[in-house]
């Protein structure tokens, strides 16, 4: 058969409120143009996030209501941190609400003020809990991961070549930390191969740098190393999982993803004594070293969610269906990321809307335009979420190179039809897009502005 099903079938369903355009106008306007503060119930297709948005299986439900809340010693807490020994092979497990409940623990613990810590590209919390130590966070991603339209198979691959002079520059000693994410999510979801991951940590080996992965999506990371890189064809995900950690010497990780749960994320190492302190830590904030932020009965969804992330039919249908909706919006001309990611779809918001100048936020104005069309949420990733400003010019003074605005899938939650519904939006707009206006940022809070931001039309 050529046409691949969604590999589930659907038990309980959740109404999404349909509007029009005009209802829409109002909304937007009522948010301040800000995607971030619509109601969810005006939103008719949420691709703002894949993190915690997923529909869970029958068995993971099955497990919540088995999950065992006792403060010490939860049963929950024993099937959790077996699943993640089993797949991972990292001795220590340490839960966490979420994944920067990980790293916030783990940067406090390893890095000091004047370290640095390369990555392929630092996700926004893994850099922000970098920098509150007084770190620095530096990302070292391939030349190709700047070019949406070039092909690469690995574009989240790091440079090697600036991994070592790093190395050499800065001095091994202030280097606590080198970390991989796999998939990139804020390079475009792009996966990074085995050979780079083997070659990353031989180097932290060689100088005793400890090597990390965020994990986040590891198992959408392993599948694209199944379908691209040789020798892999054959292999299991979950060995190629296994393989992807055995390079590693502990991850950080948000359940919202790979495990396919609303809630939760873990810490994983194998060195006795970093764990202790990891979990002293985890006691002062996040809670006791069992539960460590999270209820029995999430322990016991991630514990079932960690496995079902691996499943090849589910990869296949995942994996597939952004491709189809990269695929379907790039064959009609829309300037998108190549090749797509696992997770989302990220469009070349300047290259869309060429007449809106830098400053006027094309990707944003892009993400509001999708709104008002069909009542699709996406996020920009670029001027308003990177962009600095200087309080005293009142103005931006350094922007990033791109204008992205993503379109993540949550998990197991849309079906074909919402995709094509999606597909249709985007053109759509594309067909009208001299006619998007720019846009004028009116408030902005000091930190995170993206997130609280006011904005007009120009
Ligand atoms: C690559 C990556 N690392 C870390 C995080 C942080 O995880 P959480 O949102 O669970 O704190 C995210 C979340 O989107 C992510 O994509």
């Amino acid at each position: 058969m050529k046409t691949i099903i969604e590999p589930f079938r659907i038990k309980s369903v959740e109404p999404i409120t349909m509007s029009t355009r005009k209802a829409r106008e109002f909304y937007l306007q009522a948010a301040h143009y800000n995607p971030f503060l619509l109601h969810s119930k005006d939103v008719i297709i949420d691709l703002l996030t894949d993190s915690g948005t997923g529909a869970m299986s029958s068995e993971q439900w099955a497990g919540i209501m088995r999950g065992d809340e006792s403060y010490a010693g939860s049963v929950s807490f024993q099937r959790f941190e077996r699943a993640v020994k089993d797949i991972t092979g990292f001795k220590f497990v340490i839960p966490t609400h979420q994944g920067r409940a990980a790293e916030r623990i783990l940067f406090s613990i390893m890095c000091k003020k004047g370290d640095v810590i390369p990555n392929n590209t630092h996700f926004d919390t893994t850099r922000a809990n970098i920098e509150f130590q007084g770190a620095e966070a530096l990302d070292l991603k391939i030349a190709e991961a700047s070019k949406p339209e070039v092909y690469h198979p690995f574009k989240g691959n790091m440079d090697l070549e600036k991994l070592q002079q790093i190395i050499k520059e800065r001095g091994a000693k202030n280097i606590p930390i080198i970390m991989l994410t796999v998939t990139n999510n804020s390079g475009g979801g792009q996966p990074v191969s085995m050979e780079n991951i083997r070659q990353v940590s031989r180097l932290a080996r060689k100088y005793k740098i400890p090597f990390y992965l965020d994990a986040c999506r590891f198992a959408e990371n392993a599948y694209f190393i199944k379908l691209r890189e040789e020798g892999y064809k054959r292999k299991s995900v979950k060995s190629i999982v296994k393989e992807m950690f055995s390079y590693a010497d502990g991850c950080t990780m948000s359940a919202k993803k790979d495990g396919i749960a609303n809630i939760g994320g873990f810490l994983c190492t194998n060195d006795e004594i970093l764990a202790g302190k990891e979990k002293d830590l985890l006691i002062l904030t996040e809670g006791f070293p069992t539960y460590g932020g999270l209820a029995g009965r999430d322990l016991e969804a991630i514990a079932i969610g960690l496995y079902e992330a691996m499943e090849d039919d589910y990869l296949k249908y995942r994996i597939t269906s952004t491709e189809y909706l990269g695929k379907h919006i790039s064959e009609a001309g829309v300037p998108i990321m190549l090749p797509t990611g696992g997770h989302a779809i990220y469009i070349d918001g300047r290259n869309f809307l060429p007449h809106i100048p830098k400053d006027q936020y094309p990707g944003w104005s892009l993400a509001c335009e999708l709104y008002l069309e069909a009542g699709v949420r996406s996020v920009e990733i670029g001027s308003v979420m990177f962009g600095v400003y200087d309080e005293k010019k009142k103005k931006d003074v350094l922007l990033p190179s791109l204008d992205l605005v993503r379109l993540a899938i949550p998990r197991r939650t849309y079906t074909q039809s919402h995709i094509d519904y999606v597909v249709e939006a985007i053109i759509n707009v594309y067909n009208h897009r001299e006619s998007v206006k720019g846009l004028k940022m009116t408030y902005q809070a000091k930190y995170r502005r993206h997130f609280t931001a006011h904005f007009k039309h120009l």
